[in-house]
């Protein structure tokens, strides 16, 4: 999906599309990046989610800085929200949803056996931005459930339920919303972890930008991957990139160049990280 454009038009039939499906569950499953807690998040989130019940869910744990995760689960905890931190890709932390999902319906639970209606399953959406992992989470409940793909009919035509196991039911089609837009930097950083692909912005300044970012929070890792010196490091951005594309042996193919130091960043070979920081945030709150 990631190859959408995201239009005025797109963006109005995303909305209408998943406040339709909104209806249909118990619980939404929010998943965003956790290199990216609040880049990737989409900004009607909020208002069209209103009050359902909703989880918060951190995907990419397994790539992402894990003191700043502690500090965005603190964060979004602080803002009543519940967060769970998760990596789809492993199955880490889907025992911890589960067991969050079912916390947050215990109380209806109780209140329908009450009336004798039993073994009412909760049914779920996943809701995120394009390569936020909702399609490999959808994947990974399948198989920790080890439910039948095989689809019930669902309530509203065109609708399918996965089942899984007794107690929930996913909607096999997940809610997808648009990144943010807001500026420059944000796209920078969906395009350097791949959230947004590679034709919309200039490799090279995204390169540029993980370059930055690296050379300054993540000094030591970035000059580990690469076997720079100090001195290399300390060489604005430009030249260190023009330095770092001979290294390649790629002689003036900066291009070329900027596409291995981003496919190097997503893919997690200089370590972990995350680009957003809570302080930013507070600090635009307070502003
Ligand atoms: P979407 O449905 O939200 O659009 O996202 P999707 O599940 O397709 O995931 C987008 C990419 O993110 C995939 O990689 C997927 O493997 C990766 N991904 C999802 N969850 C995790 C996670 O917890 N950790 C890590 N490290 N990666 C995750 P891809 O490169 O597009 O495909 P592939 O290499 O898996 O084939």
């Amino acid at each position: 999906m990631s190859h959408i454009q995201w239009f005025p038009g797109h963006m109005a039939k995303a909305r209408r599309e998943a406040s339709e499906k909104l209806k249909l569950v118990d619980i939404v499953v929010e998943l965003i990046d956790a290199r990216l807690p609040y880049s990737s998040r989409n900004p009607i989130i909020d208002e069209l989610v209103l009050n359902k019940k909703r989880v918060v869910v951190l995907n990419k744990c397994d790539l992402a800085d894990p003191i700043k995760t502690k500090e965005w689960g603190k964060y979004f905890s602080s803002k009543g929200l519940n967060v769970i931190e998760i990596s789809a890709k492993d199955g880490k932390g889907l025992k911890q949803l589960q067991d969050q999902l079912k916390l947050l319906m215990a109380e209806k639970m109780t209140k329908l056996r009450e009336k004798g209606i039993k073994n009412k399953p909760i049914r779920l959406m996943i809701l995120g931005i394009p390569n936020v992992g909702k399609s490999t989470l959808i994947n990974r409940f399948i198989k920790k459930n080890k439910a039948q793909t095989g689809n019930k009919p669902g309530v509203t035509k065109g609708q399918q339920w996965l089942k899984l196991g007794d107690e929930f039911e996913l909607l096999d089609t997940p809610g997808i919303l648009w990144p943010k837009f807001e500026d420059q930097e944000i796209g920078k950083k969906l395009a350097l972890t791949g959230a947004i692909k590679d034709t919309i912005l200039n490799q090279e300044d995204v390169a540029l930008f993980g370059i930055d970012y690296f050379s300054r929070y993540y000094k030591k890792q970035f000059k580990k991957a690469y076997r720079l010196t100090d001195e290399e490091l300390n060489l604005p951005n430009s030249e260190l990139l023009i330095y770092m594309t001979k290294q390649f042996n790629l002689n003036d193919d900066y291009n070329k160049a900027s596409e291995k130091i981003i496919n190097d960043i997503r893919s997690g070979k200089l370590g972990v990280y995350t680009l957003d920081d809570v302080i930013d945030l507070e600090s635009v709150e307070y502003d």
